[in-house]
């Protein structure tokens, strides 16, 4: 139990027009009227239709509740643990800190920080594309703010934010810079070269090299950390590789006779090998 009760993060923008929301119960509304509710789990949806690409964009139900199910085993612990550390370690000035996880899928990370913010030193936000991860998010942990958003467009004011988090996500570097404090930190969490690589040549008859190593540093920041996290898990149940394999990109790359090698087996050990960069604001 925390020492005394987190912070909710209060200072939201109109995705329309980009002017503060005030709250009145139960609705979060702009000067020019625009009107967003807050829904029964928590939420709130600041994801205008103009900015969907799809309807129903980001993680389908079934892939947020295969992510579910894999992270609340525990096998990622070593990966959130790396990121509050860097949070820590890279977090300046008082408190409370802004800290936005920009396409937080079904929240694991903002709610393991919950758990270790012991003096509620945090105002977590947790953002997604994905109406479906936002929602089995919002019915877990309502001490953190939920939102439906785009990465893209955070609702958010200039220079608000302590820390962004963005965990195998799609990043947006200039909407990042924007909606950052100067000295505020970008926490990215990134595949690495060995990452699921027996599960990779399971599915794949040649594998690819990883481009994603390629060392840029976005305009607007310097590079402060980098820590490389690897492990090794071993999944003994034909669901919980399946449910893996559903949070993977490989699910819809792979081809069929892939897949299917993948659904045959009954357990698997395995590599996780990912990059944990903290990113400063200039
Ligand atoms: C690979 S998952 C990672 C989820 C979470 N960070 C984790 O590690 O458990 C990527 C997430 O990004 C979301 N997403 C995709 N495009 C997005 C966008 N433009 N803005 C916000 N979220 C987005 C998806 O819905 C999905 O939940
Ligand atoms: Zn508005």
């Amino acid at each position: 139990m925390s020492d005394f009760s987190p912070p909710l993060f209060e200072q939201l923008c109109c995705p329309l027009d980009g002017l503060p929301l005030l709250f009145e119960a139960p609705s979060w509304r702009c000067p020019s009227g625009h009107c967003f509710d807050t829904a029964s789990q928590g939420y709130i949806n600041l994801l205008p239709v103009q900015n969907k690409r799809s309807r129903d964009p980001g993680d389908s139900k079934e892939m947020v509740a295969a992510r579910r199910r894999y992270l609340e085993s525990g096998v990622y612990e070593p990966i959130a643990a790396g990121v509050w550390r860097a949070l820590m370690d890279g977090l300046e000035g008082e408190a409370p800190y802004a800290c936005l996880d920009a396409g937080c899928g079904e929240g694991y990370y903002p709610r393991y920080l919950r758990q270790q913010d012991q003096q509620g030193q945090l105002a977590l936000i947790g953002l997604d594309i994905s109406k479906w991860a936002v929602m089995a998010a919002a019915r877990s942990s309502p001490d953190i703010r939920w939102l439906v958003g785009s990465n893209a467009h955070l609702p958010v004011p200039d220079g608000a934010l302590d820390a962004v988090l963005c965990l195998f996500g799609f990043a947006v570097p200039d909407e990042f810079l924007r909606a950052l404090k100067p000295g505020g930190i970008w926490v990215q969490v990134e595949t690495g070269p060995d990452h699921l690589l027996e599960l990779r040549r399971i599915i794949y008859s040649s594998l690819k090299v990883d481009k994603s190593q390629e060392q840029t540093v976005a305009a607007g920041f310097c590079l402060e950390h980098s820590e490389r996290i690897r492990f090794d898990v071993s999944l003994h149940t034909q669901e919980q590789i399946a449910d893996l394999l559903l949070m993977t990109p490989h699910m819809f790359r792979a081809s069929m006779p892939g897949l299917e090698r993948v659904r045959q087996l009954t357990s698997l050990d395995l590599q996780v090998d990912v990059q944990i960069k903290v990113l400063r604001r200039l």
